[in-house]
């Protein structure tokens, strides 16, 4: 197994190739190439699994994969890096399945990603060329894009193309930034073609290219207008769609998004037709894994919408590696152009199966195990303040008194809040539908506390780079309440030391464990019916959020989580816990 620091070789092994983009067209050594590429993001996918779901796309008549790499999953302290070496294994996987690589390393890559892919400890003027924002890509970058150059196609690899930032044009206007990272990409070895990817709007390609750096569009309909609109703006230039949205995200609490097959499929044929290229987003989603997920904020009315843990998009390929109707019509549409093996078998699921929870550890009480000593701020601190990128802060602050009851506001509540009075469970507040200023009556004297959790953070729009936690002030009244004690418990991995005994009785919130035997691995779909709202471990492993608010209603268990034998399904429960029975089920239900 290669580890993080070691040095970067070339990887893949054969021969050097060329691929340059040539009198308005793309050419691989040469000859004419049409990218007929799907986008698929190695970290929403099991590594065990790459090899399965690299297949399906090369069956579905894709040459090419392109993926995203998310800065905050690879460096989430300053200066300490991890998991770069999934990247260069599945670059190689990629080529193995004889299949070419885009990567889009941003720095932003928003790709409903929590935060975009920025990690929550950036500081200075998110993706411009303010130079304290800068200093942290430029660190990143001479981490991250060496390895990238070692596998291009110039150096015996499979990186056809890199993309500078991603949809510049939907954010601003620094075209100084923009160079930047492009010289930055040229200065570590990167020599293949650059590109920018923006809406194919006049004032978005404005704002988002640069001269010199291979334009593509973004978009999911009126593929002969968004070609008409390249053209124009680059003559000369290929025409390539660089995400054609075939499928949607879906948010908590909303009606879940599709996207019918064969409208879908025929959008697809105009722009081939049409002589683009195309990277298909998503030809397969994934999941969001652990604290992954992003959220949007409404661009009209302001609302927050988190991302669902399933990033399944309504995809060709789905969450489970299965083809659908979209895959087989695709692939009708893409071996026209590209011939396909037949896709792999699909991967096994388990019988249907119920797990007895046998273990319980309510939270509050764990709290001197679970999280740090508890310190004392004048006003109450964010996640961002406590070094966390998500979990749960856990807030507590004395209500002066005697004194008659009053509302006690939070204001800037990311994202819920449970609030105890003098011990006492009083209300669940939710920023996810109300506004910023949540407000409980109470009288004093009273000790309060707020625990709060995150949910994703703001990976699109003016408001990303939010911060969590209480990011405003606790009120009673008007006035303010000083003298708050904080601690905080990550959650992503199972936090360590979890005092669990046996039974089932505590409540919520608390942690719940059970034990279920598998004979043989395979895939499987946890569904938590009469559960409120909490997180899922798998033999230590975050599968992610679930809600009841839907529409997502089964968490994806990959088999190569499970092993023969025993295996260790925890459950933290934050509003209200159900039977404590949960159900293992042979399909995936999404809402
Ligand atoms: C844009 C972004 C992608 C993704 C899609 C929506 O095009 O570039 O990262 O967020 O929207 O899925």
């Amino acid at each position: 197994m290669r580890l993080d620091d070691d040095p970067v070789t070339n990887q893949g092994g054969s021969s050097v190739r060329n691929f340059t983009i040539e009198d308005g067209g793309f050419r691989l050594d040469g000859e004419e190439f049409r990218l007929l590429s799907g986008a698929m993001h190695y970290f929403r996918v099991h590594p065990d699994q790459w090899s399965h779901r690299l297949a399906m796309m090369r069956a579905m008549g894709l040459n090419t994969v392109e993926t995203y790499v998310p800065w905050n999953l690879h460096e989430p302290r300053p200066g300490t890096y991890r998991r770069l070496d999934e990247l260069d294994r599945f670059l190689e996987a990629a080529a193995r399945a004889d299949l070419h690589a885009i990567v889009r390393p941003g720095p932003y890559i928003c790709a409903e990603w929590d935060n975009g892919g920025l990690p929550s400890w950036v500081t200075g003027r998110l993706r411009t060329s303010d130079p304290e924002f800068l200093a942290h890509v430029d660190r990143w970058f001479a981490r991250l894009l060496p390895r990238v150059a070692a596998h291009q196609i110039t150096r015996g690899g499979n990186v056809l193309m890199v993309q500078v930032e991603n949809e510049y044009g939907s954010y601003g206007t620094d075209t100084a930034y923009l160079r930047h990272l492009a010289d930055a990409m040229r200065g570590s070895g990167i020599d293949v073609p650059l590109f920018t990817a923006d809406g194919p709007e006049d004032h978005m390609l404005t704002g988002g290219s640069l001269p010199g750096v291979l334009a593509t569009a973004t978009f999911g309909s009126d593929p002969l207008r968004a070609v008409e609109v390249l053209r124009r703006h680059r003559p000369g230039d290929p025409v390539a769609c660089m995400e054609l949205w075939i499928g949607w995200f879906d948010h908590w609490g909303r009606p879940r998004v599709t996207r019918d097959a064969a409208e879908a499929a025929s959008v697809l044929e105009q722009l081939l037709e049409a002589g683009a290229s195309v990277n298909i987003y998503m030809a397969h989603g994934g999941t969001n894994f652990g604290t992954g997920a992003g959220a949007n904020r409404d661009l009209e009315t302001g609302a927050y919408l988190p991302t669902v843990t399933s990033y399944d998009y309504d995809a060709p390929i789905s969450e489970h590696g299965a083809p659908t109707e979209k895959f087989r019509l695709f692939r009708d549409v893409l071996t026209r152009y590209n011939p396909a093996p037949e896709p792999p078998p699909a991967p096994p699921v388990l019988p249907p199966a119920t797990v007895r929870l046998t273990e319980s550890a309510p939270l509050l009480p764990a709290l001197p195990v679970l999280a740090g000593p508890p310190v004392v701020f004048p006003t109450p601190p964010a996640f961002e303040d406590l070094g966390l990128d998500h979990g749960l802060v856990h807030y507590r602050v004395e209500v002066p008194g005697p004194r008659e009851s009053y509302p006690l506001v939070v204001d800037g509540l990311r994202d819920r809040a449970h609030v105890y009075v003098d011990g006492v469970r009083v209300a669940v507040l939710d920023s996810v539908n109300e506004t910023e200023h949540q407000a409980v009556e109470v009288p004093g004297p009273a000790t309060v506390e707020l625990l709060v959790e995150s949910l994703g953070r703001v990976n699109y729009g003016p408001r990303m780079g939010e911060r969590k936690g209480v990011t405003g002030g606790i009120r009673h009244e008007r006035q303010y309440l000083h003298g708050v004690t904080a601690q905080a418990v990550p959650l992503g991995d199972l936090p360590p030391g979890v005092p669990f005994t046996p039974g089932t009785v505590a409540a919520a919130p608390a942690f719940f464990r059970g034990e279920v035997k598998v004979d043989e691995p395979a895939d499987t779909f946890l569904a938590l019916p009469g559960w409120g709202h909490g997180y899922v471990w798998v033999n230590g492993f975050c599968l992610g959020r679930y809600w009841s608010v839907g529409p997502q209603r089964t968490l994806y268990v990959p088999g190569p989580l499970l092993r023969t034998g025993d295996n260790e399904i925890v459950i933290l429960e934050l509003d209200a816990a159900g039977d404590p029975v949960i159900e293992l089920r042979p399909e995936p239900d999404l809402g």
